[in-house]
């Protein structure tokens, strides 16, 4: 499969291991990994959750699509790992070739559980604040992204190692040495 600008961008819900992916997938192909998140917080100099709470979703929401559009212009060979809401940026197929990591709600909450540093990764999400009202958000995403991928690929139980495998077996792309 051809990708689009070399760039690979991974899409889906908060919590379902993006950005472990994106650092395994990088490691594994050689490759710049990309942050959304942590290009956001650096340019804003802000947390995102301070960003939330000081100018709100809307403030943090234009700040995803001006990155989305310097992403499309200007970053090639990568591996781009977005935000969950990132899938709401009008450019986001401009960028690269999207993969979905697909996983049922009930799935990413336990996987988070389980996870060190838990506390930290709820604290630093502010949508995954009330559990029923990020239920519902999930709910109302699952098309988007669906809509939004070129691959999907089901991510649930699957170890990093794994889900690699599978992505570049989607990608039809080798191993490097
Ligand atoms: C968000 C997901 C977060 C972060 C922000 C909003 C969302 O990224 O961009 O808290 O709207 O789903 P992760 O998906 O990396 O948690």
């Amino acid at each position: 499969m051809k990708i689009k600008n070399n760039n690979i961008v991974l899409i889906g819900f908060m919590g379902v291991g993006k950005g472990t992916v994106a650092r395994a997938l990088s490691k594994n192909l050689k490759t710049m990994n990309l942050d959304c998140d942590d290009l956001i917080e650096s340019s804003a100099n802000m947390k995102i959750k301070d960003i939330f709470s000081t100018y709100g979703e809307t403030y943090f929401r234009n700040l995803e699509k001006t990155l989305a559009k310097f992403l499309a212009s200007s970053v090639r060979n990568a591996i781009i790992s977005t935000g969950g809401g990132f899938i709401h940026a009008k450019d986001i197929k401009k960028i690269g070739t999207t993969i979905y990591l697909k996983s049922s709600f009930d799935a990413i909450i336990t996987r988070m559980q389980n996870s060190e540093n838990s506390e930290k990764k709820f604290a630093k999400r502010p949508l995954l604040k009330d559990p029923n009202k990020a239920r519902e958000l999930f709910n109302s995403r699952v098309e988007m992204y669906e809509k939004k991928a070129d691959i999907t690929i089901n991510v649930e139980n699957k170890t990093p190692k794994q889900i690699v495998k599978e992505i570049k077996k989607a990608l039809s792309l080798k191993d490097k040495n």
